[in-house]
């Protein structure tokens, strides 16, 4: 089956295809000739993931999803959760980002926090949403630099390492992208 991954990110890219394996033929919005960064108005994971695969599926007329995801830190009552990927600015950069939620996890004793990913699919224009989360905790410096975003400061519950320390089928071991597109599977084997 042709399914469009509606996303520029290419770690998401390789990180879903590593797991969905060749079974389905994901392709990118770049393969797919699509230049366009989708908006991400909305104020839940849930409503940004339903808002980027409907515009490409209206595009396209192609199978589609798309995934959003936000960390969730416990003692910032759950941000940056959908603010994630402009928490420190409209740039979007990595850095900045983690700088400022370390910044504001300065001396708490609780780092709990946890990803959560959302991912909308559409076949023949009806859609269901697949949740994955992953547990853990934020460090104090950043350790490792594979990955991207948050990977650098958050360490998985069964891990002493940081997603930044890990390699892309180490991280899949523990992420809520991989937990989130396992369902996926299943769902689309099961059709
Ligand atoms: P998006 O809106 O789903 O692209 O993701 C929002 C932000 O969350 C990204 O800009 C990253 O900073 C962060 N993020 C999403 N997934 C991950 C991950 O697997 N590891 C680390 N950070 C992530």
């Amino acid at each position: 089956m042709k399914l469009i991954f509606a996303t520029n990110n290419q770690h998401k890219v390789e990180e879903i295809r590593s797991i969905a394996g060749s079974a389905f033929n994901i392709i990118t919005l770049k393969e797919a000739g699509i230049d366009i960064d989708i908006p991400e108005p909305h104020d839940t994971l849930e409503a940004n993931a339903s808002e980027k695969s409907s515009v490409i599926y209206q595009m396209t007329g192609i199978n589609c999803f798309s995934e959003d995801t936000g960390l969730e830190v416990k003692v910032l009552n759950g941000e940056p959760g959908v603010k994630s990927a402009r928490y420190a600015g409209d740039n979007r950069s990595f850095d900045a980002n983690i700088a400022r939620l370390l910044s504001n996890l300065a001396g708490k004793a609780d780092r709990s926090a946890r990803f959560r990913a959302v991912i909308s699919l559409l076949i023949d224009g009806k859609e269901t949403l697949f949740e994955g989360i992953c547990e853990g905790k934020i460090i104090e410096e950043k350790r490792g630099n594979k990955g991207f975003g948050y990977d650098p400061v958050f360490i998985p519950v069964g891990s002493d390492k940081t997603f930044g320390e890990m390699d892309m089928e180490e991280k899949t071991n523990y992420s809520h992208r991989a937990r989130a597109t396992e369902k996926l599977v299943a769902f689309l084997n099961s059709l």
